[in-house]
């Protein structure tokens, strides 16, 4: 079973800021939820129920967000409001938030390092909550990794085809097909330039690692722009073919662009628009 879930949301959000100067990221909400309250729902979903949050300066907010705040439920007691609570309460009864700070932003891959002492010596999930996932009323894509896990118990990387004039934004993946929509992981670049992409199948945020990667990201050097990429560390994993990267059934919202986010506000308001 995996019951962790690892949130590294240290980052600095420069794409948008103003608006992150003094507010991360992950609680920029799309209609009026966080980003990162969507991440944690989807971990639920998928069985887990300690979230491990790695946070950074003026990143306090996401710890408020998942705590009770006694003055404003009692202030909307009873009024027609008190419902608007009740997703993220219910969130809070269930699970178990931790956090640790990244002192420096040295990259995803040391972020991950940095929860190694939340999540200890058991494969767990990973979600980027800038990448707003969602499969409507069918499993996430965290529930439909887990049940690739439990079936080949090694790392897993959720990717998607992109166009050809994006996979430099990205870590991209080439591998052999075992099954529809699964691939054994040979080769892994970081945001390479399209001419030396081994493929179109883009890596995005949500990864499923087993707990050795943690020594693996401690003996990598910085590379691309200077950081510890997770993509280097994952590449040791699978050239001993222990790695497997999955298409994953759903939608994908690049939050952390403009564009992305204006996408996923459009999707959820129709969706609720429908609903209602
Ligand atoms: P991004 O590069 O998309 O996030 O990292 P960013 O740096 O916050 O955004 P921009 O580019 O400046 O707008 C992907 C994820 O990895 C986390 C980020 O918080 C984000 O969720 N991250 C990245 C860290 O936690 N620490 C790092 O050192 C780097």
């Amino acid at each position: 079973m995996i019951k962790r879930c690892l949130f590294p949301a240290a980052g600095y959000g420069t794409r948008f800021l103003p608006a992150t100067k003094a507010m991360p990221k992950e609680m920029l909400p799309v209609m009026a939820k966080p980003l990162i309250q969507y991440g944690v729902e989807e971990a639920v979903e998928a069985g887990m129920d300690i979230m491990a949050i790695i946070t950074g300066r003026g990143k306090r907010a996401i710890e408020d967000h998942f705590d009770i705040s006694y003055e404003l439920e009692s202030q909307i007691k009873g009024s027609s409001k008190e419902h608007l609570l009740d997703d993220i309460r219910a969130l809070i009864d269930r699970c178990t938030f931790t956090y640790t700070r990244q002192i420096e932003m040295k990259g995803l891959g040391d972020a991950i390092y940095k929860g190694r002492v939340l999540i200890g010596n058991e494969p767990f999930a990973v979600v980027l909550a800038d990448d707003l996932c969602t499969n409507g009323t069918e499993d996430g894509v965290l529930s439909q990794m887990v049940k690739i896990y439990n079936k080949y118990r090694c790392s897993i990387v959720a990717v998607q085809e992109v166009p050809m004039d994006q996979v430099s934004k990205y870590g991209v993946i080439a591998g052999k097909k075992i099954d529809e929509d699964l691939f054994m992981v040979e080769t892994m670049v970081e945001k390479p330039d399209p001419e030396e992409a081994p493929s179109n199948l883009a890596i995005i945020g949500r990864y499923i690692l087993t707990p050795d990667i943690f020594d693996l990201i401690a003996q990598t050097k910085p590379g691309k722009g200077g950081e510890i990429q997770i993509t280097d560390a994952l590449m040791a994993q699978a050239e001993k073919g222990m790695v497997m990267a999955y298409k994953f059934k759903g939608r994908r919202f690049d939050c952390g662009s403009i564009d992305g986010f204006v996408e996923a506000t459009n999707y959820f308001y129709q969706q609720q628009k429908g609903e209602a």
